[in-house]
């Protein structure tokens, strides 16, 4: 299984977690991007990146957690890359289909805030839906999501442990099956 990791950090000389676990993606033999340093600009090479897209199995997004959503470039990237007529439209349309999307997110806070009546009061997969609806529409499989938490406290080993057991979780091909739900509708709507 060919696995595109996408890293979209601002600055990932700066950052703890985030450049822990792309030193471990490369490691495990992922074709890893950092996004910030390919396009500080924000202009994507759409060809390129779609070509990236077409060439993989499985897509990793990885990001920090900030405002309960992803950093902005990963933002752009969507609006630019995922175009009508190559991620979304009629079913011919539909290049992605069938592919892998899993995210794999740094959340600052502990786990005891991300839940009903907590501080962030919501749990990660539930602000994570905008990206499980936009799999959804491109017919990517949305796999189970890798995320950490406490991410700000992290010490260096923390964030190498967790780099590990997101290798782990990223090549467990099973991941794509827990939304057999997803599946099924696909199914009914005659798209498999
Ligand atoms: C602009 C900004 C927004 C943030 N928003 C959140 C947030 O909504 N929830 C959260 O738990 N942490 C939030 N954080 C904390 C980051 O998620 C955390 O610093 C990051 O995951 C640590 O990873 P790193 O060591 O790779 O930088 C935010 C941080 C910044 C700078």
């Amino acid at each position: 299984m060919k696995v595109l990791y996408l890293v979209f950090h601002p600055d990932l000389t700066k950052s703890r977690v985030n450049s822990a676990w792309t030193q471990a993606a490369r490691q495990a033999g992922f074709t890893v991007k950092d996004m910030y340093s390919l396009y500080p600009n924000f202009k994507f090479d759409v060809e390129r990146e779609q070509k990236d897209l077409l060439e993989h199995d499985r897509i990793v997004l990885q990001f920090p957690f900030y405002w309960y959503s992803s950093p902005a470039l990963l933002k752009q990237w969507l609006d630019d890359v995922l175009t009508f007529g190559f991620a979304y439209g009629p079913k011919e349309m539909l290049k992605l289909a069938g592919k892998d999307l899993v995210l794999s997110v740094s959340v600052g806070g502990p786990q005891d805030s991300y839940v009903p009546g907590g501080y962030n009061n919501f749990t990660v997969p539930e602000l994570l839906r905008p990206f499980q609806q936009t799999a959804f529409l491109c017919r990517l499989n949305y796999c189970t999501p890798f995320w950490m938490h406490g991410s700000v406290i992290a010490t260096p080993e923390n964030a190498k442990e967790y780099g590990k057991k997101m290798v782990q979780h990223l090549t467990d091909p099973s991941i794509s099956d827990i939304w057999s739900v997803q599946k099924r509708i696909f199914k009914s709507m005659g798209i498999s």
